[in-house]
């Protein structure tokens, strides 16, 4: 089998869809170690991964595995979705590839958020309660949603079982039916999308193995060793025992969520937790469909014009987000945005539109500058929400202490 030399440049892919495999492969084998002595019951939880990690041999490393290479593959698969976004390779006849792909997403972040409370410590039990309550004050459906994903009211023994059962049942074996479905589809779009090709790379096929095949082999085993490092070095952390009855402040939840709790401090739980979230699925859902897929893709941003249009979308919600969460901290405060009128109003219906306005302003005003293609605006109107999320993590992980009030990082 040969390849185009083009498809197998290193940073055409960075590798990251072979990254994430051998991640999800350690986080299987460390997890099965790890079934032998997990116990999934509130009073036997912690002290069953307390003994693990300190009493068993090579527990602590078993262990340290699972947690490093679950808190890498979250990035890796967003860096995933930004390679394949990037370079176009989401629309025309990987459209279905893309869909499928925001799937694996879903069950990555499922198994997360299961995974996070299994310990039982003290940092779990208060994320995961945390993340629940923010399910639960979704209108209407949300405290039924809430008492069936924890099996009742607070977090319980119903809550383990079901947690466990979804980490080690549910999710590994979704993952492993999509991830089968995902590497079938890239083999029947042709492989990956093309960038276009140098001088040395023209009409140049290269065998499979060893081309590719070394190339895979290296990247592998460099990740095997990172996170072994990572887990020789830095123990994966535990906590005291879960206490119901005494929460920590602040009270945060799991990284990966924590842009959603700061959008939570700014909004109205029905914009913040359903209505925002759901705007940003049916637009990943929508972009291929949206997008000109007889348009050239391959290269990454597109083109000259996609990158300027996207580093100028970057740097407007670098710009734009922290602005606006200081103004509505400092400046709206509690009342909203309109005071007097019904916190649905004035800290979410005002707060959302203005959003909209402000994103149709954006696109007109690079539209009149930089004649920006159909494909190159949707790139730089998905830039920018990307760019934004991550300011709103950043600034729920790290500026945000004691009440959840605003601090800089040295301090909280
Ligand atoms: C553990 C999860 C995943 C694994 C192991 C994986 C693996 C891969 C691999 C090995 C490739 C070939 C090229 C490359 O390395 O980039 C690929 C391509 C692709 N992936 Fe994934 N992937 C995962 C998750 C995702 C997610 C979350 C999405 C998007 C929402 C996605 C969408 C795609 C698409 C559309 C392609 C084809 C892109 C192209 O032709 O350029 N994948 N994936």
């Amino acid at each position: 089998m040969r390849v185009p030399a083009r498809a197998i440049r290193f940073t055409h892919t960075f590798g990251l869809g072979g990254i994430a495999l051998v991640l999800f492969g350690l986080l299987v084998l460390s997890g099965v170690l790890m079934m032998f002595s997990y116990d999934p019951s509130p009073e036997r939880a912690w002290q069953s991964v307390a003994s693990y990690q300190e009493d068993t041999l090579f527990g602590g490393l078993v262990r340290g595995v699972h947690y490093w290479s679950a808190n890498l593959l979250l990035p890796v698969i967003v860096l995933h979705l930004l390679r394949v976004f990037l370079t176009g390779g989401f629309h025309a006849r990987r459209r279905s590839n893309w869909h499928l792909g925001l799937g694996i997403a879903f069950f990555i972040f499922l198994s997360g958020f299961t995974g996070y409370l299994l310990p039982w410590d003290q940092t779990a039990y208060w994320a995961i309660t945390i993340c629940t309550e923010m399910l639960g004050q979704v209108p209407v459906i949300g405290p039924a949603i809430k008492s069936a994903v924890i099996g009742g009211s607070e977090i319980n023994a119903a809550t383990a079982v079901n947690f466990y059962a979804l980490h080690v049942v549910v999710t590994p074996l979704a993952m492993v039916a999509l991830l089968t479905w995902h590497f079938w589809l890239i083999r029947t779009a042709g492989g990956v999308v093309l960038p276009t090709a140098r001088a040395d790379e023209e009409g140049r096929y290269l065998p499979f193995s060893p081309d590719l095949l070394h190339r895979e082999a290296v990247v592998s085993a460099g990740v095997v060793a990172a996170v072994l490092v990572l887990a020789f070095v830095f123990d994966a952390p535990l906590g005291d025992p879960a206490n119901p009855g005494i929460s920590p402040n602040p009270t945060k939840a799991p990284w990966y969520f924590a842009g959603l709790q700061e959008l939570l401090i700014h909004f109205d739980a029905l914009f913040a937790v359903l209505v925002m979230p759901l705007c940003i699925v049916a637009g990943l859902i929508a972009a291929p469909f949206v997008c000109d897929g007889s348009e050239p893709a391959g290269d990454w941003f597109l083109t000259g014009n996609g990158r300027r249009v996207a580093l100028v979308a970057a740097v407007t919600a670098v710009v734009v987000v922290p602005a606006f969460i200081v103004f509505s901290e400092l400046v709206v405060g509690q009342g909203g945005w309109m005071p007097g009128a019904p916190t649905v109003v004035s800290n979410g219906l005002i707060p959302f539109a203005i959003l909209g306005i402000g994103v149709a302003a954006f696109g007109i005003v690079v539209g009149k500058i930089f004649s920006p293609t159909r494909n190159e605006l949707v790139q730089a109107v998905f830039v920018f929400f990307f760019v934004a999320f991550l300011v709103l993590t950043m600034a729920g992980v790290w500026f945000r202490g004691a009440g959840m009030d605003l601090v800089w990082p040295w301090r909280s």
